[in-house]
């Protein structure tokens, strides 16, 4: 078998309910991003099905696939992956050019997701002129402006001091209460702990 064949997941067999809060876990390597790029279409699998709210969602098109994540899925990453050199307000807008919200509507959702966030004052500021946390937070709205059906947040707290990251962990904790469904990946087995239920993954299996 060559490398290009090797299967990186095995005999994955998940449910996640609306409003559940899980972790998924294991070791560098392991598949956990891999897992989150299937569900979060950023990635389709060479066999097998997903369904995300009963459309089964494994062998779409392009199109639909970016339509699709852009409606129903917030991702969170480990290093923030908001736009350079745009504001704090422009980028949580981004989400909302795509799915075709008018100009002034963007601008008040936007605005009111930032202060949400607690980043009211922080609007016009470039991602360089952020710390970390706030950088994340404003990642968080960008995730949540569509009103995703999932949020994925891959690693969240990796570039993180323990204070900042225990922080957005709260808010995590909070888009749950607030009616989200969220899915955390992480290394770490102290952090998954937040979650209602963590999978164990090794190997690309779930144990
Ligand atoms: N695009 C890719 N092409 C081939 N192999 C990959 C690719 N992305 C990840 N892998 C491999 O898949 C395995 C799981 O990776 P990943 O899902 O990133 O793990 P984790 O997020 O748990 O660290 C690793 O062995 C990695 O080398
Ligand atoms: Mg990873």
């Amino acid at each position: 078998m060559d490398s290009l064949s090797m299967p990186i997941l095995r005999d994955i067999n998940l449910t996640i309910k609306k409003n559940e809060f899980i972790s998924i876990v294991g070791p560098s390597g392991s598949g956990k991003s891999t897992l989150m790029h299937l569900i979060g279409l950023l990635d389709t699998p060479t066999s097998g099905r997903i369904f995300l709210d009963n459309e089964n969602i494994s062998q779409l098109s392009e199109e639909r696939m970016a339509k699709l994540r852009n409606q129903k899925i917030g991702f969170v990453f480990q290093t923030f992956n908001l736009i350079p050199r745009t504001s704090a307000l422009a980028n949580v807008e981004l989400p909302l050019i795509y799915a075709g919200v008018p100009d002034e509507q963007r601008k008040e959702r936007a605005l009111k997701m930032l202060q949400a966030m607690g980043l009211g004052e922080r609007v016009n500021h470039f991602p360089n002129q952020l710390s970390g946390g706030e950088q994340q937070r404003v990642a968080i709205a960008r995730a949540l402006i569509n009103n995703p059906s999932l949020i994925l947040a891959d690693e969240p707290t990796g570039n993180l001091d323990s204070k900042t990251g225990a922080q957005i962990m709260e808010i995590l904790k909070k888009l749950k209460k607030d009616g989200n469904t969220v899915v955390l990946v992480t290394h770490d087995l102290e952090v998954a702990k937040i979650a209602d239920r963590i999978i164990k993954i090794y190997d690309g299996k779930i144990i």
